[in-house]
């Protein structure tokens, strides 16, 4: 045990007091008794900011409340700033002037680093400040530390996985209970899952940021929000999931990153995962990472990845770090090395199965007409099966899964089916996962 008497303290500050907020100043106070044995210091939160002094936080001290950030940069005693708050501004001013201040930061603010990381880890450094954000990523699953410290013997050549806690919650309710996909956001919403605006969740604009900042770290070379190619759930239907079943697999949200010969390839979207894949059975709010090194081969790593105290249970592991850094004079060496540019490739030019649920004329000839547009365009047919003709409309509906194919080849039939008489609707392009 400590000595706590004469234990060295170390203030924080934490910004932004919603649900990880909430849940990281509870976790420091659970912890407040071990903290010295596990850190050699006594932690305790100095500050708590906020918007609007006048509303309820249960459980939070009014008198460590304040709406002044300029209290916290120059309070000389705080020295881990923890930005809870989430979006680019404010949150990048303060970042900055925390570190220009010779502050430690903590931050789960994937927006803010899938853009801007490479500018505030280089601030850090400049600084002999650190920049932490194991919680920016999957929530309370360790990730981005494994990447940067524990495999970083490796060439990592692949990173994928899910990634966003909100939409596989909504597909494992649409899946396993049936529910429809408002109220299974709003529960996920409810259960502080959700982004303030979820659009980021349900687009894939989420996940896309945690590939992002996943890929720089394994890759070392950076990647930007904006070089993940994003589409998100809000177009799979029961029936897509109930078809899927049928052919013997789940639809989850995957996010891939793979390094090859020429260039990175980085993309998020709904995938078709055969039923007998571990990541098929990765339930709720839960995510699952997989990296793939050359050294250490394959690792799994699984978790809750989002929530109030999983995401709390990352934000003070880095806190925990910071603490030790600082006790130990050696800040200002753990922003990760981005020492290599490796160019992302373009989408068109990756490769994928695909699964097709298209409405067609029911006539002679309609069949043979989709297949040899397929096959003249190199898309190599697996399965095929004409579900069922619609009533009375004297139409047909047929579910097409490919081999692998370039997407740009998949995509040109696609734009030759579009101008067909034969055919009535695309309803549904879905990848598959080989
Ligand atoms: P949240 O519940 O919406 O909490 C954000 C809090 O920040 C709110 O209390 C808000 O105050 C406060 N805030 C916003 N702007 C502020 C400002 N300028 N000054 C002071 N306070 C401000 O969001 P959250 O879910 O805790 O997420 C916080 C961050 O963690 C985000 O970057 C998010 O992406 C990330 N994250 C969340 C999870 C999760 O499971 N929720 C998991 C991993 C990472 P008001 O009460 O006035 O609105
Ligand atoms: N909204 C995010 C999710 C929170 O659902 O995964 C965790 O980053």
């Amino acid at each position: 045990m400590s000595d706590k008497k004469n234990c060295p303290e170390v203030k924080v500050a934490i910004l932004g007091i919603g649900t990880v907020g909430g849940g990281t100043y509870k976790l420091i106070s659970r912890q407040a008794e071990e903290l010295p044995d596990k850190t050699g210091a006594c932690v305790s939160v100095k500050k708590v900011l906020v918007r609007n002094l006048n509303k309820e936080r249960p459980g939070i001290p009014k008198e460590i409340l304040t709406d002044d950030w300029n209290s916290i940069l120059q309070d000389e005693e705080i020295r881990v700033v923890i930005e809870l708050m989430g979006g680019i501004e404010p949150a990048k001013t303060y970042i900055s002037e925390a570190l220009k201040a010779g502050k430690q930061v903590v931050t789960a603010n994937k927006d803010l680093l899938a853009e801007y990381g490479e500018e505030l880890t280089e601030l850090a450094t400049e600084n002999g400040c650190d920049l932490m954000f194991e919680a920016a990523v999957a929530g309370g699953i360790p990730i981005i530390r494994p990447l940067k410290n524990s495999l970083v013997g490796n060439h990592i050549t692949e990173v994928m996985g899910i990634v966003n806690g909100t939409t596989n919650f909504i597909l494992t309710k649409m899946s396993q209970e049936g529910l429809d996909y408002e109220t299974a956001l709003a529960q996920a919403t409810e259960l502080g899952y959700a982004e303030a605006d979820p659009t980021a969740d349900v687009e894939g604009l989420d996940a896309g940021r945690k590939m992002a900042i996943m890929a720089s770290v394994a890759f070392h070379s950076r990647v930007v929000s904006s070089d993940v190619y994003t589409e998100g759930i809000t177009a799979i239907t029961p029936k897509d999931i109930r078809y899927a079943k049928e052919f013997g697999y789940e639809i989850k949200l995957l996010g891939l990153a793979r390094h090859v010969a020429d260039g990175i390839e980085v993309k998020v979207h709904p995938m078709l995962i055969p039923s007998t894949h571990p990541l098929a059975t990765v339930s709720d709010a839960f995510n699952a990472v997989f990296v793939h090194g050359d050294a250490v081969d394959d690792t799994m790593f699984y978790g809750r990845g989002a929530g109030e105290f999983p995401t709390a249970s990352a934000v003070l592991g880095d806190v925990v770090d910071e603490v030790r850094h600082i006790l130990g004079n050696s800040t200002g060496h753990c922003n990760g090395s981005f020492y290599k540019t490796v160019p992302v490739k373009d989408i068109g030019d990756t490769e994928c199965r695909f699964f097709l649920r298209i409405q067609v004329e029911d006539k002679p000839g309609v069949l043979a007409g989709i297949c040899s547009v397929l096959g003249n365009n190199g898309v190599s047919i697996a399965q095929v099966v004409q579900k069922k003709k619609t009533r009375g409309a004297g139409g047909a509906e047929l579910v097409i899964i490919t081999d692998s194919v370039i997407e740009k080849h998949f995509q040109d039939a696609l734009t030759i089916f579009k101008s067909m008489s034969m055919v009535r609707k695309i309803s549904s392009v879905i990848r598959v996962y080989e």
